[in-house]
């Protein structure tokens, strides 16, 4: 896998050079002069002379917050069964502390004197109340409020009312407050945080600062300076987009991260409903490596044994909770196949495998990639499954599509645990074949560890209506260390499916010497996919994938359901998208040529403002226009595709928004062999 070169400043993690670092960063929680970055010595005096009365967080905090699941729809009598769910679920025995009641528990108005007050109607008991009721459960509560006029929910917050406000927090037994930046009248960023800081440090109450500026200003940069932990986004959603979007914004942040002083990816939507179980499994897994805080977003009084299970694995959370607070970071990354890894305490590695993609695939590293230093052999600890191989030096798992597994590696004597083997399911196609198409499909098997894997027998699942016919044995005797056994298959896919991705289930079974009976999954697939022939409308043509920025792609119509126009010519064919969009079509490597008339839609008036581009098999950028704005005539593009298996066509969004992008392709059309 192709190596990622870390953000910059922290240095590379050895285990050995561990025990030092941590030292450092508990004696300085605070990345040095990160503040001056921002340009303001006078507030970052102040941050940091607030913070250091601010109560230490070692490791990053965990519990639950209203706002994913609830929204505004929150009352005591929510935050009391909560309090009594996280006890009762073993939630609170696996670490979960702080009970966090997010925006709109106040009251529409301050009282007389100015201060804040709960909502009559929600919370007739009062904070205080709830304060002690949490408290005595063993767990600490949470408040919200915005450092602006209004919360993003239009209560009242805290922008000028800083003093008043966290006096009365401290005085109800607040134990964390989370501080948002709706309505912020455009005062700095710092500014509005440092004397939050300073007011909470005021109150000699140890209260947990979480900072909610959701990454605007860079916050890494001084943020670290006067709160524990800060959002480093916008908000999550409950769905694998906003998963995986999060995810990218991480990359390269490790830097500002330690003891005391968190990244936010925001709360977790694990249990929501919008996610499958092994989305879900790859979010908490990607979150905990990332040292983030583990803030439970679900419906703790109703969750099913799934949910428990993903949130409250001991594993799992010590990982996150690993004393010498180094946040996971990505080693590599082929397209869709990443590895994110971070290094522990005792010298191990936690690392995540993970495939973000469509299909399975493979994902790979090494001890010696994760800073292991040189062993006989290590023990793989599957975290979620708990179950420990061993290997000589490889880490690598064939993963099924928005699937990840988890390891803990150590170093370990060699012969001590049943061998790590790994599956790769490949096939001697490009990825996309016909119909009715017939070829191999192998599956490698090999044995990663020391001692032999006996009796192995290899099978392929394929999808119904498919075929698959094993062309040699398929069973092996004994597979030593380091050896690869392959088993192949003729498969073929049937003449009337219709185009689309089609996965295949590989499995081999072994005896270990102790005779255990083990399994190991292998996951693959092919896409399926017309080769066009002769001279071809691209609206004619299924297109393999198709993200578009608003509505729907257009066939022989605008988004707007109108007909293609663009500058006064109307085009009978051609597609229309909405930046920003991404469609790909299939060409098999059969055409030479496409063309296409490219603009805005006369539809928006002379609004909009797009980019136009083509590449080849994903990478190679094959055409690529300027901005081109409403109302100007359509750009010709003719592009050579000779050899291109994936015809991708992007618009962009220009310098602006997306309003009014109405990005039409008139005429689009590829010329192939017959
Ligand atoms: C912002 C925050 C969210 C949540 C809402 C409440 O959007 O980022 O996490 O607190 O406000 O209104």
């Amino acid at each position: 896998m192709r190596k990622v070169t870390r953000g910059a400043a922290r240095p590379a993690v050895t285990a050995v050079l561990l025990g030092g670092l941590v030292t450092a960063l508990l004696a300085t929680p605070v990345p040095a002069g990160a503040v001056r970055a921002a340009g303001a010595a006078h507030w970052q005096a102040r941050a940091e002379a607030a913070f250091q009365k601010l109560p230490l967080l070692p490791t990053p905090p965990m519990g639950w917050n209203s706002w994913n699941k609830f929204h505004c729809n929150i009352t005591e009598g929510l935050i009391r069964q909560t309090a009594d769910a996280m006890v009762g679920s073993g939630m609170r025995a696996a670490g979960y502390e702080y009970v966090n009641i997010d925006d709109c528990w106040m009251a529409p108005e301050r009282d007389e004197n100015g201060y804040l007050q709960s909502d009559p109607q929600r919370f007739p008991g009062g904070i205080k109340a709830l304060a002690d009721y949490v408290h005595e459960r063993g767990l600490k509560l949470g408040i919200y409020s915005s450092a602006g006029t209004k919360t993003c929910q239009g209560r009242p917050a805290s922008l000028g009312y800083e003093d008043k406000d966290a006096q009365r927090f401290a005085e109800w037994g607040v134990d964390l407050l989370k501080y948002d930046n709706c309505n912020n009248q455009g005062v700095p960023a710092i500014e509005r945080y440092t004397v939050m800081a300073e007011a909470l440090a005021a109150t000699g109450r140890p209260i947990v600062y979480s900072i909610c500026e959701w990454g605007a200003n860079r916050p890494g940069e001084w943020a670290a300076e006067l709160g524990h932990y800060w959002r480093t986004t916008g908000d999550i959603s409950d769905n694998w987009g906003s998963v995986v979007s999060i995810l990218d914004q991480q990359v390269g942040l490790e830097k500002y991260s330690g003891p005391s002083a968190w990244n936010d990816p925001d709360m977790l939507e694990v249990g929501n409903g919008g996610m499958s179980t092994t989305e879900y499994r790859s979010h908490m897994s990607l979150w905990s490596l990332l040292n983030a805080p583990l803030i439970a977003g679900n419906d703790l009084r109703n969750m099913n044994a799934t949910t428990l299970a993903l949130l409250a694995d001991p594993d799992v959370i010590a990982v996150n909770q690993d004393w010498a607070g180094v946040q996971g970071y990505k080693t590599a990354d082929e397209g869709d196949l990443e590895v994110w890894a971070k290094p522990l305490s005792d010298g191990g590695a936690a690392v995540v495998l993970f495939n973000r993609g469509p299909s399975g695939g493979q994902v790979s590293t090494t001890a010696a990639e994760l800073g292991l230093p040189p062993a006989p052999a290590y023990a793989m600890r599957d975290v979620w499954s708990d179950a420990t191989t061993e290997t000589t030096g490889d880490v690598r798992a064939s993963i099924p599509s928005h699937g990840s597994r988890m390891f803990v590696i150590r170093q370990s004597r060699p012969a001590q645990y049943e061998p790590a083997t790994f599956l790769d399911v490949r096939t001697d196609t490009t990825g996309y074949v016909d119909a009715g198409a017939t070829f191999t499909a192998s599956v490698d098997f090999t044995n990663d560890g020391v001692t032999p894997a006996q009796r192995v027998e290899v099978g392929l699942d394929v999808p119904d209506g498919w075929s698959a016919r094993a062309q040699d044995p398929t069973r092996f005797d004994s597979v030593p260390r380091g050896r690869t056994v392959t088993a192949s298959f003729t498969v073929t896919a049937p003449t009337d499916a219709s185009n689309g991705a089609y996965p295949f289930t590989a499995s081999a079974s072994f005896r270990t010497v102790a005779g255990e009976q083990r399994q190991t999954p292998g996951y693959g697939g092919v896409t399926l996919a017309e080769t066009p022939r002769g001279e071809r409308w691209i609206s004619d043509l299924h297109p393999l994938t198709a993200h578009v920025g608003w509505g729907r792609l257009g066939i022989d119509k605008s988004v707007d359901g109108k007909p293609i126009k663009i500058a006064g010519v109307t085009y009978a064919k051609g597609i229309a998208t909405h930046a920003p969009a991404e469609v790909t079509y299939y060409l098999g490597a059969n055409c030479s040529r496409f063309t296409a008339e490219v603009g805005i839609n006369d539809e928006t008036r002379g609004r909009g403002s797009v980019t136009f581009g083509v590449l080849g098999d994903g990478q190679k950028q094959l055409a690529a226009t300027e901005v081109i704005l409403g109302n100007q005539p359509a750009q010709h593009l003719d592009v050579d595709v000779s050899g291109v298996h994936v015809l991708t066509l992007t618009t962009g969004t220009g310098p602006d928004n997306n309003n009014h992008d109405h990005a039409d392709w008139g005429g689009a059309k590829v010329y192939c062999a017959d």
